[in-house]
């Protein structure tokens, strides 16, 4: 287990469309671990494989809310079968550090993936899980939260990012 390196907006690793997995292995779930991991150590509800420069379609999330317990989920090839609704919500992400932005996602999703023991498992979600479910999906193929703003929020977000990776540069 190992805490990885977050990629940061505008890294071109994160418009990769990552590719399916052909197998889970034991590789894969070294590969999970490592992830839940270092979202934990960066405080994230959510990790994408391609933030961590991994070109596989994973991601971890946990939507437990603050003193309730952990609740780990995976995804592995994951399929948005179902919206319903629709919502706007406040979103951040571990690739846009000092940046939150309300986006507007459907308000239920399902979802059909596979879990870290190769396991299909089909998921309904709302709330935090369903919106985590959609932005850490748009991640695999390479669809970042600044697509879904104006030109002008984009540039106000890509300023907000940079500024916070200078001031991160300047204290190490
Ligand atoms: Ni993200």
């Amino acid at each position: 287990m190992a805490v990885l390196e977050i990629l940061k907006y505008p890294d071109p690793r994160l418009r990769q469309v990552a590719k399916p997995l052909e197998q889970v292995t034991d590789e894969t779930r070294k590969i999970v671990e490592s992830m839940a991991e270092t979202m934990y150590a960066a405080n994230g509800c959510g990790l994408a494989a391609p933030q961590v420069g991994i070109d596989s379609r994973i991601f971890v999330i946990d939507a437990a809310g603050e003193g309730e317990p952990s609740d780990l989920r995976v995804f592995i090839n994951p399929e948005i079968v179902k919206t319903e609704g629709g919502l706007t919500w406040e979103e951040g992400c571990l690739s846009f550090p000092g940046a939150t932005e309300e986006i507007r996602r459907a308000e239920r999703v399902t979802v059909k993936a596979l879990d870290q023991f190769g396991n299909p498992f089909e998921l309904q979600a709302d709330g935090l899980l369903a919106i985590a479910i959609q932005h850490e999906n748009d991640h695999l193929n390479g669809v970042l939260m600044i697509d879904k703003l104006n030109a002008l929020r984009r540039r106000l977000v890509s300023r907000k990012v940079s500024r916070a990776l200078q001031e991160e540069a300047s204290q190490s």
